[in-house]
């Protein structure tokens, strides 16, 4: 079995405001992007990584990739190819640039630089037991609730409070068998559906998707603050 891990990197960022495509924002010195390569090649069951660049970024990043030490046994080897204008259409591209012998699929967001390697260790380790569709999650802090739409431009109305001690936020990498997740793309793609996350595709197929335990510095840097707690916890690991 060869696992290969997917970085979607070809987001704009709009919710972190004006600057570089998110990927190519630095997080104290270093492009996330980087922090998240390296990431994925600390992992001993990770071989491959295909990071998926801004459209029009591709060689920009191979280049940055290149100057940049990305693992520390050095074996692991990066291939960079063009994203799309959907994080599900450049997860699609990711995958199709994987060689025929790789036989599972982590798939990181590239926002989510900091996660551990034993978060990685533990979802490469239930795809290679042959879970199908393997989630990170942690449970969630804040009490969610549904709301319906606004009247005339009012106030949204609470329409559910959904019970918190069974929801999970989920994050990344999620890993997949190959042949399912490819399956699952296809599929979203020919019904023209939007998914917010592979694994939400995975369920359509009514496939099984388990979970594993997350860790909160898996969290994605998304808004400005996200950025401060990053910067503080890369500082707290090297002190
Ligand atoms: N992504 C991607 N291709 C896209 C859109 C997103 O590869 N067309 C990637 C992002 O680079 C990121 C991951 O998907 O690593 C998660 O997406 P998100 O956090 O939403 O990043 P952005 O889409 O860049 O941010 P925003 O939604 O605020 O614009
Ligand atoms: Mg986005």
């Amino acid at each position: 079995a060869r696992i290969a891990a997917v970085i979607p990197a070809a987001g704009r960022g709009l919710r972190l405001g004006p600057g570089a495509p998110k990927a190519l924002r630095s997080l104290n010195g270093t492009p996330m992007l980087v922090h998240a390569v390296r990431a994925m090649a600390r992992s001993r069951a990770v071989s491959l990584v295909v990071v998926v660049a801004p459209p029009e970024g591709a060689a920009e990043v191979r280049t940055l990739l290149d100057g940049h030490a990305l693992a520390a046994r050095g074996t692991t080897e990066v291939i960079v190819v063009p994203g799309g204008e959907t994080r599900q259409e450049s997860v699609r591209l990711g995958l199709a640039a994987l060689p025929g012998d790789v036989t599972g699929v982590l798939v990181h967001d590239a926002a989510r630089p900091l996660v551990p390697v034993d978060t990685v260790d533990a979802v490469a380790a239930a795809v290679r037991d042959g879970a199908p569709a393997v989630v990170p999650a942690l449970p969630v802090s804040d009490t969610v609730k549904e709301v319906g739409p606004s009247a005339d431009g009012g106030p949204e109305p609470v329409v559910a409070t959904l019970e918190r001690a069974r929801l999970r936020a989920v994050q990344t990498p999620q890993g997949f068998d190959r042949g399912t997740l490819l399956e699952a793309h296809e599929k979203v793609a020919l019904e023209g559906e939007g998914a917010t996350d592979d694994a939400g595709m995975v369920e359509r197929l009514g496939v099984e998707v388990v979970v594993v335990p997350g860790h909160e510095e898996a969290f994605k840097v998304t808004r400005p603050l996200d950025l401060v707690l990053a910067e503080a916890v890369l500082a707290r690991r090297r002190a």
